[in-house]
């Protein structure tokens, strides 16, 4: 990509859209484009279409989506399986309409089958049925990138799609319809702290494996891949460890210096009892996963005081 090239980060508001907008600039991109949700919304067909037609961008990276954790997923399915797809379908068909490069598009490993024999290779795709609680986020996950495929093989351009898990790091959201495990766990075990309670509850029972990628590592993969790969094939990103939640749940209580009697709540659904996602094909193109976890669980936590306290002001 030429360090001028017009290159629209959709999503630069959120979580791992932020993080690329930063990385891009750390690179010397002078033209990054970003709009807010004010500014566009992304359900709107004829927006984006204008969009699109009035800017130009050359190259396009979709970190834009309904994302939230499981019991978001589970009271919203509808509203999950619906705006996902508009606003992939919208931001990728005009793309290719209006001439983009190349694109990248994000998706999620909650696409593979919950009984996905592990770690999850690329072929394991629709071999088996989806984990229930996020089905219509996973559904439109999917869609979207068979449409990236499909655009791909039929037209020759270049949209290609990687699926991460468990992004975790600053920007991440701290209220309870969008957050993830670790902002969720910061959160409530924050508040635990405060009040001195003795006990704390984990909504699952701390069995199920998971992965953890920091958002600066995934926007330095996401910027490797949209300047180096030529393939068409989708990738796995990930980390090659996993931890369950019960280690992590002890990690955060010495990141956070709070040692109450824990008590994992096993009426609750776990989700998929594991995801580790096979990354031989990523690794092939060069690329190496460095951050440990502990060490940003620390920066997390940090970012979360800060943002309490600038809250407070
Ligand atoms: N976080 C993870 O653990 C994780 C894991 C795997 C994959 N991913 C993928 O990474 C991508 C980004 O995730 P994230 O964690 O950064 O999510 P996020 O923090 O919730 O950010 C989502 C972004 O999409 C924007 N957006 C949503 N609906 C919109 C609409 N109708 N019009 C305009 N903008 C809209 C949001 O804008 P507002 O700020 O206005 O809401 C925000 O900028 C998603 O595709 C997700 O599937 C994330």
């Amino acid at each position: 990509m030429d360090k001028n090239a017009k290159i629209y980060v959709a999503g630069s508001t959120g979580l791992v859209g932020g993080a690329i907008v930063q990385r891009l600039q750390k690179e010397w991109y002078t033209h990054v484009i970003t709009q807010t949700r004010e500014e566009l919304n992304l359900l709107d067909k004829k927006a984006v279409n204008d969009f699109y037609q009035k800017i130009k961008p050359e190259y396009v990276i979709i970190s834009a989506a309904r994302v939230g954790w499981i019991k978001a997923n589970m009271t919203y399915p509808a509203e999950f399986l619906y705006e996902n797809l508009e606003i992939q379908n919208n931001l990728i068909w005009w793309a290719h309409i209006f001439g983009v490069n190349k694109l990248l598009f994000l998706w999620s490993s909650c696409i593979y089958p919950r009984e996905c024999p592990q770690p999850m290779k690329e072929e394991y795709l629709m071999t088996g049925k989806l984990e229930p609680t996020n089905e219509g986020y996973a559904i439109a996950k999917i869609a979207g990138m068979r449409l990236c495929e499909y655009i791909s093989q039929q037209f020759g351009k270049h949209f290609i799609s990687c699926m991460p898990t468990n992004v975790y790091g600053p920007g991440d959201h701290f209220d309870a319809e969008r957050w993830h495990v670790i902002p969720a766990m910061i959160q409530r075990m924050h508040v635990a702290k405060s009040a001195g309670d003795t006990t704390f509850w984990v909504w699952w029972t701390g069995n199920a494996r998971r992965e953890f990628l920091y958002v600066d590592d995934l926007s330095e993969v996401v910027l490797y891949l949209m300047e180096n790969y030529t393939g068409t094939d989708f990738l796995n990103v990930w980390t090659w460890e996993d931890i369950s939640i019960k280690e992590l749940t002890y990690m955060l209580m010495d990141v956070m210096d709070y040692h109450p009697e824990i008590i994992f709540d096993t009426s609750k659904p776990d989700g998929m009892p594991q995801k580790l996602l096979d990354v031989t094909k990523l690794s092939a193109t060069g690329w190496k996963y460095r951050t440990p976890l502990i060490e940003w669980l620390n920066n997390t936590y940090e970012h979360y005081k800060n943002t309490l306290m600038s809250d407070k002001k």
